[in-house]
């Protein structure tokens, strides 16, 4: 079917905004005299390694129908730009708090070239094999399998925005340190932009689409994981989501309603509890 639906986002004016995330306003200086929970160090970790892997999910993306979409694929190209150094704000912050494991290399002054974990990030991806080429199958096989392929992935996006955003505004919540306040609500500034393209796609393509919408909520209810699984161990992915939004809080469990409920608007998932089962 046809896409027919107006597309509620102006990506014309994202692109000509779209930028690294702008750091300069924070204390640098400051962060190793603030304390960060273990939790917390747990979560920016986590954090560091799934935005630096947007890449590779790209490259998954470009092996399927979604490269023929000149918006979505200029969106992308953006995306992943802003993506990248949200990766390295989270990393350069751990290192200004004294923490680097494992050790990485540095420039005869002391410095960290870019980026600023190649160790760390080359031992994730040789971990999880995604040197190997057939990572990309299960998603051109299901390109190739349906036409509403666009519409799964769009609307994966945006789940994964916003439980990404929720996030970290409930590390804002978990966490003392004013520093990192400070930038996660940069963070979530971008993050917000991208979840409210992936909404506007999603939503396009499954308005007046009930096929799109069935085989959408299908795909979710059998494949859907949370942001990081199989990048990062169930144990880990575990203990973020408790950290974050199972801490028996009722602002966490506020949290992960109002994810649902953001979702299931969408048309074709009314009902859908991805979040809370
Ligand atoms: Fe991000
Ligand atoms: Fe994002």
């Amino acid at each position: 079917m046809e896409q027919k639906t107006v597309v509620d986002f102006d990506i014309d004016r994202y692109m000509r905004n779209s930028k690294k995330v702008d750091l300069s306003h924070l204390d640098w200086e400051d962060i190793p005299n603030h304390e960060l929970s273990d939790g917390d160090v747990m979560c920016m970790h986590y954090m560091m390694d799934i935005e630096s892997h947007t890449v590779i999910y790209l490259r998954d993306l470009l092996a399927t129908r979604a490269a023929t979409d000149p918006y979505i694929t200029a969106f992308l190209s953006c995306w992943v730009y802003e993506e990248l150094w949200h990766g390295e704000a989270f990393s350069d912050f751990l290192r200004a708090y004294g923490i680097e494991e494992p050790i990485e290399p540095r420039l005869p002054d002391g410095s960290s070239p870019m980026p600023t974990r190649p160790n760390r990030l080359r031992r994730l991806r040789t971990d999880i094999g995604v040197g190997n080429g057939f990572a990309i199958v299960p998603s051109m096989v299901g390109s190739a399998l349906t036409r509403n392929f666009i519409a799964i992935h769009m609307t994966w996006g945006a789940i994964n925005e916003l439980t990404t955003l929720t996030g970290y505004y409930q590390l804002i919540r978990r966490s003392s340190h004013p520093i990192l306040h400070g930038m996660l609500q940069r963070v979530i500034q971008d993050e917000r932009r991208h979840f409210a393209f992936y909404r506007a796609q999603a939503k396009a393509r499954m308005q007046d689409n009930p096929a799109a919408g069935r085989i959408v909520r299908q795909a979710l209810k059998s494949f859907w994981t949370p942001v990081g699984a199989g990048v990062k161990t169930q144990e880990e992915t575990d203990a973020l989501g408790l950290y974050l939004m199972g801490d028996g809080s009722e602002e966490g469990a506020e949290a992960a309603r109002g994810i649902d409920e953001t979702i299931s608007a969408l048309p074709g998932l009314e009902g859908l509890t991805l979040i809370q089962d």
